[in-house]
């Protein structure tokens, strides 16, 4: 894909939804025909989802700006929970704040408007060392540590690269029309080889820090801006275990172009290295 276009796609995810202006220039352009999505049938969920139940990620927290407004308005990123006390996110979610008092974790509940939604201040944040290297958007991953313990369900990284047949993700961004819910949606994704994805996307995607997950053929089916930072999920001994973190794609659920997340595995132990750190 384009360098530019990714760019903006970056932009868009630090500013869609609160600045209305802005917002809508920038998903007019995501939306536009030049891509058209998945073969006319472009579903309007996450892309192509269903609303997630509630407790079904128990791990899925939300991330946006603290200060004024509803949850939903200040909404911006998905996040899971790694301790009682520290979120695991994109790292170009967290490079939208300049420290850590701008930013709340929304906890407690899959409705961003549910009495029993919890927000959190944040402690500090970890921008991973070598995010952006060797190419834009690799090691996307970073930390928070949030003021004081949630009562959320952790989930457990995945340690080792491997291929997938189906994976799953979940979060509370763009349905695929430019509206987002205040439901987290959740939806199933076929998992896509390197090679595939490298097809797809050239020297812009890195097989050691990101992998891939979509409907190659049909499209439909993707995570979306403002999914960013969020878990994509492998069943493992009947267990969901976190192999990605939502990064990017061109589009959302164009055919051709699947979702790109960064891949856990990867950096595992530099994971493990800061939680030693805040511990
Ligand atoms: N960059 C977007 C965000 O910040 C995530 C884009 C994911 N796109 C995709 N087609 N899977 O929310």
């Amino acid at each position: 894909m384009d360098r530019k276009r990714k760019h903006l796609l970056r932009l868009g995810a630090g500013v869609a939804a609160g600045l209305g202006a802005v917002a809508l220039t920038w998903t007019g352009l995501a939306a536009n025909a030049e891509e058209p999505a998945a073969g006319g049938d472009f579903e309007t969920k996450i892309v192509g989802g269903e609303p997630a139940a509630e407790g079904q990620y128990p791990w899925l927290v939300g991330l946006g700006y603290a200060g004024d407004g509803t949850p939903f308005e200040r909404q911006r990123c998905g996040g899971s929970v790694l301790t009682e006390t520290v979120i695991l996110t994109a790292a170009h979610c967290l490079e939208i704040f300049d420290s850590p008092d701008e930013m709340v974790v929304f906890s407690g509940s899959v409705d961003l408007e549910s009495d029993d939604l919890v927000e959190t201040a944040v402690a500090d944040f970890h921008i991973a060392h070598d995010y952006n290297e060797p190419v834009d958007l690799a090691n996307d991953w970073g930390l928070i540590l949030l003021d004081e313990p949630i009562d959320a369900e952790p989930i457990d990284v995945g340690t080792e690269p491997e291929e997938f047949d189906v994976l799953e993700t979940a979060g509370w961004g763009n349905l695929g029309d430019d509206t987002y819910p205040a439901v987290a949606q959740r939806v199933e994704v076929p998992f896509v080889s390197d090679d595939d994805c490298e097809a797809a996307y050239g020297d812009a995607f890195d097989a050691q820090t990101m992998l891939c997950a979509g409907d190659l053929e049909n499209g439909g089916i993707d995570a979306c801006d403002g999914d960013s930072g969020g878990p994509i999920m492998a069943e493992e001994d009947g267990e969901l275990i976190l192999v990605g973190i939502v990064s990017w794609g061109d589009g959302c659920g164009v055919a051709g172009s699947p979702g790109v997340y960064a891949e856990v595995a990867d950096f595992n132990s530099a994971i493990d290295d800061v939680l030693d750190d805040w511990s």
